[in-house]
C-alpha cells in the first residue's frame, strides 16, 4: 500500500473526536513493574512459570522488567509531557495480598497510593485494572481459577483495591482478556499457569464472568461514582476462503471465544453456537456449567489488535488453522494488520449488545525497531499503524458508536509474556541494560495528536 493512501497528520486525525476524549496509556503490573522480590511482594503464576524452562522465548522474567516500581515517577513525568489524559494500569495481587487472601501488604499498597497520586498531580486519571494474568501463586496452588472459591478471592480482593483507592480513582476495570487467561493459560499451556486441560479453561471462564460479577458489586460498594468495564479482546475474525466449512469455522470460534464472554455480560447466557461447539470437541466433560450472571457494565473496553483467519482442516470444531492471511501485512508478531477491522468490530459490538460506552483500552504494535546512532526511533510503521487505526477509531465514531477512549499498547517496550523482551511494543524505547526511556518518532506524533486545546 502506498503510503499517501492514509492520513497521519495528527491534527486532522484528531478533527472528529470530542474534547474530552480519554487518550491514554495502557500497561499491566507484571510487564513493567519488576521488584519481583521486593517490599513484601508474594510470587504470582508468571514468577513460576518464567522459570520453567523452555516456556519464554528469550529465558526472561518479569524480575526487573521496566523498574516502574522504582521509576514511577520518571514515568508519570513522561506520560504527563505526552499529554496523556488517562493511564491505565493494573495491581499486582500479589502485591497487595502477598499469598491472595488475609494479610495485606502494606507497602504495596503504598506504592498503588503514590502512583495514584502522581498520576493526579500530573492531571492524569488513573484507571485500575484488578487482573492483568497475574494470579498469586498461593491461590494456584489452593486450585486458581479453577476452583470456584475464586470468586470470594477476587471479591475480597476488589473490595480492598477499592476501599484503599476508591477515593481518589472512579475508573475500574475486573479483568483483561479472560479468554486469554483462560484459554492460552489453561488449554494452549502457554501462558501461566501453563495447563493443557479444556474442562479446566471452561471452569476458569466460568469463574471468571462470577468473579467479574462479585467484584463489581463490592467496588461499587466502595466507590462511589464508580465506573466499572472490563476488557474484552476482539479481534476481526475472518474465514480464510468463502468456502462453507471456513464460513462455518469462522462463526463457531468467533461464538466459542468471543462471544463466549460477551454473551453472558451483557446477560445472554452462553452462545448456542459456541456452547455446541466446545461440547463437540470435548470441552465440557465434566464441566458443571450454569447460567453465569450479567456484567453490570459502566463501559465495554475492547482491545484489538489484528484480522484472524479461519481455515478448517476437517468439519470438527476446533480442527481450525488461525493466523494471519498469507500474503498479509503483518507486524513483528505475525499479526495482520487490518484497521478496517477495528472499524467494523467496534460497530458490530455496538449493534450487537449496545453497551453504555465503549473504551478501545488496548490497540498497538509490534515491529523491528531500530536505534541510530543519535538514539532516534524512527518508527515509521508503528506510527503508520497508529493513525490508521486511530482513523478507524473516528469512523465508528462517526457512525454512531458510544467511543469514549483510546490506550496505546504500550508506554514502554515491556515484558510480552512468552515472547519476554523480544517484541517491543512502546512507543517510548526502554534500552533493558541502563533503563534509560526515549521517546520515539511515535511518541511524538502522539503527543501532537492528544495535545489539550
Ligand atoms: C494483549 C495483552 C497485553 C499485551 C498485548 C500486546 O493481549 O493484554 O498485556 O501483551 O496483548
Amino acid at each position: 500500500m502506498s503510503r499517501s493512501t492514509f492520513e497521519t497528520d495528527p491534527v486532522r486525525l484528531a478533527g472528529p473526536f470530542p474534547a474530552d476524549f480519554a487518550w491514554g496509556f495502557a500497561a499491566s503490573a507484571y510487564q513493567i513493574e519488576g521488584a519481583a522480590a521486593e517490599d513484601g511482594r508474594g510470587p504470582s503464576i508468571w514468577d513460576t512459570f518464567a522459570r520453567r524452562p523452555g516456556a519464554i522465548a528469550d529465558g526472561s522474567s518479569g524480575n526487573v522488567a521496566c523498574d516502574h516500581y522504582h521509576r514511577y515517577r520518571d514515568d508519570v513525568q513522561l506520560m504527563a509531557e505526552l499529554n496523556a489524559r488517562t493511564y491505565r494500569f493494573s495491581t499486582s495481587w500479589s502485591r497487595v495480598l502477598p499469598t491472595g487472601t488475609g494479610a495485606v501488604n502494606q507497602p504495596g499498597v503504598d506504592f498503588y497510593e503514590r502512583l495514584v497520586d502522581a498520576l493526579l498531580a500530573a492531571g492524569i486519571k488513573p484507571l485500575v485494572n484488578l487482573f492483568h494474568w497475574d494470579l498469586p501463586q498461593a491461590l494456584q496452588d489452593r486450585g486458581g481459577f479453577g476452583d470456584p472459591a475464586v470468586v470470594g478471592w477476587f471479591a475480597d480482593y476488589a473490595a480492598l483495591v477499592a476501599a484503599k483507592l476508591g477515593d481518589r480513582v472512579k475508573d475500574w476495570m475486573t479483568f483483561n482478556e479472560p479468554a486469554v487467561f483462560a484459554f492460552l493459560g489453561h488449554a494452549d499451556g502457554i501462558h501461566a499457569p501453563g495447563l493443557r486441560d479444556w474442562p479446566t479453561a471452561m471452569r476458569v471462564a466460568d469463574n471468571e464472568l462470577r468473579a467479574h460479577a462479585a467484584a463489581v458489586q463490592a467496588i461499587r460498594a466502595e466507590v462511589e461514582g464508580a465506573r466499572i468495564g472490563v476488557a474484552i479482546d476482539v479481534n476481526q475474525v475472518a474465514p480464510a476462503t468463502d468456502s462453507e466449512r471456513d464460513r462455518v469455522a469462522a462463526e463457531q470460534w468467533s461464538s466459542a471465544r468471543d462471544a463466549w464472554f460477551l454473551d453472558p455480560l451483557f446477560g445472554r447466557g452462553y452462545p448456542t453456537l459456541g456452547f455446541e461447539a466446545h461440547r463437540e470437541a470435548g470441552h465440557l466433560d465434566g464441566v458443571d456449567l450454569s447460567e453465569p450472571p450479567a456484567g453490570d457494565l459502566d463501559y465495554l473496553g475492547l482491545n484489538y489488535y489484528r484480522r484472524d483467519s479461519v481455515s478448517a482442516r476437517s468439519d470438527r470444531p476446533f480442527d481450525w488453522e488461525i493466523g494471519a492471511a498469507p500474503g498479509s501485512e503483518q507486524t513483528l508478531m505475525d499479526w495482520h494488520v487490518a484497521p478496517d477491522g477495528l472499524r467494523d468490530v467496534l460497530i458490530d459490538l455496538n449493534a450487537r449488545y449496545a453497551p453504555a460506552e465503549i473504551m478501545v483500552t488496548e490497540n498497538g504494535a509490534a515491529y523491528p525497531d531500530a536505534s541510530e546512532p543519535d538514539g532516534r526511533v524512527r518508527d515509521v510503521d508503528r506510527l503508520e499503524y497508529l493513525a490508521r487505526h486511530i482513523a478507524a477509531v473516528g469512523e465508528a465514531l462517526r457512525a454512531g458508536v458510544p467511543l469514549t477512549g483510546y490506550y496505546v499498547w504500550s508506554l514502554l517496550d515491556n515484558y510480552e509474556w512468552s515472547l519476554g523482551y523480544t517484541r517491543r511494543f512502546g512507543i517510548v524505547r526502554v534500552d533493558f541494560d541502563s533503563q534509560r526511556r526515549s521517546a520515539k518518532d511515535s511518541a511524538r506524533w502522539y503527543q501532537r495528536l492528544i495535545a489539550r486545546p
